[in-house]
């Protein structure tokens, strides 16, 4: 079913945000560069001299920003229906995700999302837990041991893996390579700064990815839809719209693209930097350790993943509360409105901060500092605000994979540490730049050393 673009999508975008203060940095390229380089340290700098609503300027799209978790309430549960999803996220990504579920609002939003309703029921998450957990395990076998091995490349590859077994089925595997490579050219494009499609650009290249991993899944939807696979895919080729139809095969296409790039980099993001901070912090991975070495089983279970191993649970929490592998929700006015005081216009770039509320010193006790012991029963410091902590999002367009990267990231972490301790392999690491975008991560891949103990 093609559904009409909604008006306000092609209105031109209100560029005059002189009623905010702020500064729209250089000419053309704005803050742009300082946005890349350290976007928590530009955002807290203009929280601290602006106050929580400031403008900016970011590749040639003036933005009104907000810090606070009451702001992340009015955007993402926009209950006066005036944030666009779709206007603010398609300038961006609008060519990579056509037709996906963030550039959708509202009542064709919320169809479109129950496509995937039954691929992330519990009884389905039960399901992929034992391919995951054998996948991780298979990959642990071959990484090397007592010897310096780059994580981000190693688990990047790992989770490739888990998505073609659990996303889209074992088909995968006879053209793995093909498909891989297609995959990662697609995510550089998506995520590339220069978006024009010339020869030679990332931007380029990752679209003719896009078209072969298009053509891959389409060709795959009468056969998913006759079988019983329990893949995401064949959940999605098996689910009916309200109207009692089969999705289409370009909605099914669009949907599982998305998926596939919003569950990856981001994840890896989030178990690379876990796996700094326990490196950087051996006293909180001797802690773990000891309570994950109590756990009598080699195949654990969605039950003993979740909330039932409470320092691997805290440690979810403060890695990605630190590092949110999604700094902020952008959207785009379709109506005037009015934030924190100020008359903003229809067609208006709003932008609220994941990363900056993470860190705000009026909630959490010294914000900079690992201390996983924050989510504990006792102190709590994420219950402040139910918007406090949100690495998530919130609201109708909230991530509809956190269960299964909470899943994941835990399944990774409890099967690596069980066996091993992990150690930098170079003592001055702790210090390393990190790159902020497309997602945070070790600037140097972090070179680590895995110790087979136990
Ligand atoms: C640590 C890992 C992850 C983080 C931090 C994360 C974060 C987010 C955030 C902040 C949003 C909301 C964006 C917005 O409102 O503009 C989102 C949406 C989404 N995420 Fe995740 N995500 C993660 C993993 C995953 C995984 C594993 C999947 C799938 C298996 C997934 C699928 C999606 C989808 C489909 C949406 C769009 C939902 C909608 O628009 O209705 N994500 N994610």
């Amino acid at each position: 079913m093609t559904v009409a673009q909604p008006t306000y999508v092609n209105e031109k975008a209100n560029r005059d945000l002189s009623m905010i203060p702020g500064s729209n940095g250089l000419p053309f390229i704005g803050q742009t560069f300082d946005f890349i380089d350290d976007n928590l340290g530009m955002t807290l700098a203009n929280y601290k001299k602006y106050g929580p609503v400031f403008r900016m300027s970011l590749v040639f799209q003036n933005i009104v920003n907000t810090v606070g978790p009451e702001f992340l309430r009015q955007v993402s549960l926009d209950q006066a229906k005036v944030f666009s999803s779709q206007a603010g996220w398609e300038g961006m990504v609008g060519e990579f995700f056509q037709g996906s579920l963030i550039v959708q609002d509202f009542e064709n939003h919320r169809m479109q999302r129950r496509l995937m309703q039954t691929a992330f029921k519990a009884e389905s998450l039960h399901g992929y837990i034992h391919s995951i957990n054998n996948i991780v395990q298979a990959s642990l076998k071959q990484w090397p041991k007592q010897e310096p091995m780059l994580f981000y490349p190693a688990v990047k590859r790992l989770l490739l893996d888990i998505a073609a077994k659990v996303f889209l089925g074992a088909q995968l595997e006879e053209q793995n390579e093909r498909i891989n490579g297609a995959f990662v050219d697609f995510a550089n494009g998506a995520t590339s700064i220069v978006k024009k499609n010339w020869p030679g650009f990332a931007y380029h290249k990752g679209l003719k990815g896009r078209q072969v991993l298009d053509n891959f899944i389409r060709q795959r939807i009468d056969e998913k839809r006759q079988g019983d696979g329990t893949d995401m895919f064949s959940h999605f080729c098996r689910e009916k719209n309200d109207t009692g139809d089969y999705y289409s095969h370009q909605e099914i296409t669009d949907h599982v693209l998305f998926l596939l790039f919003a569950a990856h980099d981001t994840t890896t993001s989030a178990l690379t930097m876990a796996m700094q901070l326990l490196a950087e912090h051996q006293d909180w991975q001797t802690e773990l350790r000891d309570t994950i070495g109590r756990i009598e089983t080699d195949i654990p279970t969605f039950d003993q993943l979740g909330r039932n191993i409470p320092l691997l649970d805290y440690t979810f929490k403060e890695v990605l509360r630190l590092y949110p592998p999604v700094p902020g929700l952008i959207r785009r006015t379709i109506k005037p409105c009015e934030i924190g005081g100020y008359e903003v216009p229809a067609h208006t770039m709003v932008g609220t901060s994941i990363s900056a509320n993470h860190h705000l010193p009026e909630y959490w006790h010294e914000p900079f500092k690992f201390d996983p012991m924050r989510f504990s029963e006792s102190r709590a410091e994420h219950k402040q605000h139910k918007f406090l902590w949100a690495p998530f999002g919130g609201g109708g367009h909230k991530c509809i994979g956190l269960h299964f990267a909470d899943m994941l990231f835990k399944s990774v972490l409890l099967n690596l540490l069980k066996t091993h301790r992990v150690q930098f392999a170079d003592s001055k690491q702790a210090s390393g730049k990190i790159l902020y975008v497309p997602f945070t991560r070790p600037k140097d891949n972090l070179p680590l050393v895995l110790i087979s103990e136990r």
